[in-house]
């Protein structure tokens, strides 16, 4: 066996044990014997949560796009490296070697620099699911310029923020894109957010749906003419193990989305070697993630973690449902695909519709199921099992984070067992904990608590771009030198664990993180709104939809509530996109309060999920005559 590779359950153990007890020796032999380095580190690990700095292999040099592409050419030029699976079902796929992907990410790379793009600038990319995405984040790589990659479904507000935020001087997008039958005017919500940001001095456009856009004067350009002329090899630049390799946005408690900043050396070495036991990848496997590269999910286990392992990985333009429910496992069939990882409100949403939209497509290469994002059911789990692994295919149900980098409690195919429902243990390196409220850890089985990680990883982020105390006041100041995760957990009789949910203002729809604070900040605007509050509330697809308890002022003359409810949806779709729209908008005349004027959320929690009559201690509320009115006229 090599520690790359685990194998058995024993395996695991014995690496575990070495990973916990010697983790700098551990980590160093996997970094030597399995990555490219053009200098070796002085030290494996320095670290001190207090502050909090964390640093892996300082001292070391590298590429972390010669580890996914130019290692590779040699033994793997001719292999498939990204197989790109388009919306439109009649669309031929596109397989793309990885020689190919090679020369385009070179001669991307250097139409960056010809651009006047150099290491450590940010580069903001606003690219639906197409190759181009794939290849402008690695071409970023190649020259040492941060990549922030945003999410082609966020709004022009959430757009401009982000650029804002890190101070990007260019912005890679593309004319439009297709999602199922529609088209999404891109450009046109580039343009809207670019009003707002002056520091973007070019543009590079990428053609996809042939719309009829308009290119800004010294400031756009279309992309494809710049690669064709652009020469087809571009060395790569020496980086610093702990160089920015990229800005990924997450969402957090107050308006304002952190800008989790990874670094090079750790995020390579942990993505890699991850992806490869996860999945128990084998050299002529076919993987697909169906996560968009926009989510962390994507940069992990879409783009660095499979190219650096030299897998094929498969890249999905469409949506689950379009032309029709099947279209998932036709793809299965058309690419023979061996491992498949998604979430779970994909799967409820296709358990939904029925077995027949999987019987009928051979999905007998899948060897592999994963799930990623949020807790999944008991009833999603076994229709996954039994449904499309035919209860052959083990399910890694995988536990972590944008903060974390790389997956850290999992099962692992045929060696770990699945257990519905539980992430089950923690990975090599990770030194999970639960502890109470007063921070102290919880030792046992069949406990439950906050979830914590006691010891450095390597592909932890490193700071919040621009607001390192926010760093430290979110991750490392609840609960002494550990990372707090932010969610809750419970670890069973043989210490497997299960991830309970968010314990923080944090609310997962549909997989995606959204913070009640800057929903409430959207809402808040509207003329005639006084104040609101989010909450959750269960939702058999999304796993958790938003109740908005809306206050209107009292000077507002209201005729239409109806029409006020869209108009709020509308805000929130414009500041942040129509993920975060509510389900249910209940208007309140006043919300129930603390006497120091704090919103009782835990009392609207109660109510938004049906639970009226347990509603805990209210004595220490300002207006508890409020609670009743909400009660009756609950949606
Ligand atoms: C939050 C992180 C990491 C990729 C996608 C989400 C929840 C994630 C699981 C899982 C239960 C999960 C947690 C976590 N979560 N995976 N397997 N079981 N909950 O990344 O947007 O940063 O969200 O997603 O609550 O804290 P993210």
């Amino acid at each position: 066996m090599s520690d790359y590779h685990i194998t058995s359950f024993d395996d695991y153990k014995k690496v575990y044990t070495k990973s916990i007890s010697n983790p700098e020796s551990f980590w160093e032999t996997l970094a030597e014997e399995n990555f490219l380095w053009r200098k070796k580190w002085n030290k494996v690990v320095s670290w001190d949560f207090s502050k909090p700095e964390i640093k892996w292999f300082e001292g070391a040099q590298l590429n972390i796009t010669e580890n996914c592409l130019d290692r590779h050419l040699e033994q793997r030029g001719n292999k498939t490296a990204l197989i790109f699976e388009p919306n439109n079902p009649d669309e031929p796929a596109k397989h793309i070697s990885y020689r190919e992907l090679h020369e385009q990410v070179c001669r991307f790379a250097n139409v960056l620099k010809s651009r006047g793009i150099k290491k450590g600038d940010r580069v903001c990319i606003y690219v639906p699911m197409i190759p181009e995405l794939a290849v402008s984040v690695l071409a970023c790589a190649r020259i040492g310029a941060v990549h922030s990659v945003v999410f082609a479904g966020f709004s022009a507000n959430a757009l401009a923020m982000r650029i804002n935020d890190c101070d990007c001087s260019m912005v890679i997008t593309c004319d439009g894109s297709f999602r199922g039958n529609k088209t999404i005017d891109l450009k046109g919500i580039v343009d809207e957010a670019l009003q707002n940001c002056p520091g973007v001095t070019s543009v590079l456009v990428a053609k996809r749906i042939n719309s009829d856009i308009k290119l800004k004067e010294g400031r756009d350009e279309w992309l494809q003419p710049l690669l064709d002329k652009a020469a087809p090899v571009c060395p790569a630049e020496t980086m610093e193990a702990e160089d920015p390799l990229f800005i990924l946005y997450t969402s957090g408690s107050t308006g304002k989305p952190k800008g989790m900043v990874h670094t090079t050396a750790g995020y390579m070495v942990y993505t890699a070697y991850t992806f490869k036991n996860v999945f128990q990848y084998s050299e002529n496997d076919v993987y697909w993630c169906t996560a968009d590269i926009g989510w962390i999910t994507g940069h992990s286990y879409i783009v660095y973690g499979p190219l650096a392992n030299g897998a094929t990985t498969v890249l999905f333009e469409g949506v689950p449902s379009y032309p029709d429910f099947s279209r998932f496992w036709q793809i299965v069939a058309k690419h023979k695909v061996n491992q498949f990882y998604t979430a779970p409100t994909a799967i409820r949403a296709l358990a939904k519709q029925g077995v027949a939209f999987v019987e009928g497509h051979d999905v007998s290469s899948l060897k592999v199921l994963g799930t990623v994002g949020e807790p999944i059911n008991d009833e999603a789990w076994h229709w996954y099992d039994e449904t499309v692994g035919k209860k052959k295919c083990p399910i890694v149900d995988t536990w972590w984070q944008t903060e974390t980098g790389g997956i850290m409690i999992t099962s692992l195919p045929g060696i770990i067992p699945s257990k519905p429902t539980f992430a089950t243990l923690a990975f090599p390196g990770i030194q999970a904990c639960l502890v109470n409220e007063e921070g102290e850890e919880i030792k046992g089985n069949n406990v439950d608590g906050r979830l914590c990680i006691k010891f450095p990883w390597p592909g932890m982020a490193r700071t919040i771009w621009g607001d390192h105390q926010r760093f430290k006041d979110t991750y490392f100041t609840a609960f002494n030198d550990k990372y707090f995760t932010g969610d809750g957990a419970l670890r069973d009789a043989i210490g497997n664990y299960r991830i309970t949910g968010r314990v923080d203002d944090v609310i997962i729809v549909s997989g995606h993180n959204l913070g009640t604070a800057p929903i409430e900040d959207a809402i808040n605007e509207h003329l005639n709104v006084a104040e609101s509050a989010i909450v959750a509330f269960p939702h058999d697809i999304k796993g958790n939809a938003l109740y908005g308890f809306v206050t209107l002022k009292e000077s507002a003359e209201i005729e239409d509530f109806e029409a006020i409810r869209g108009e709020i949806n509308q805000l929130i779709s414009k500041q942040i996109g129509a993920i975060a729209k509510l389900d249910k908008i209940q208007f309140t005349s006043e919300l129930p309060k603390t006497r120091s004027g704090k919103i009782m959320r835990r009392i609207l929690r109660k109510i938004a999920c049906g639970e009226t009559e347990n509603l805990g201690d209210t004595s220490t509320l300002l207006n508890p005559e409020v609670v009743e009115e909400i009660i009756q006229q609950r949606l």
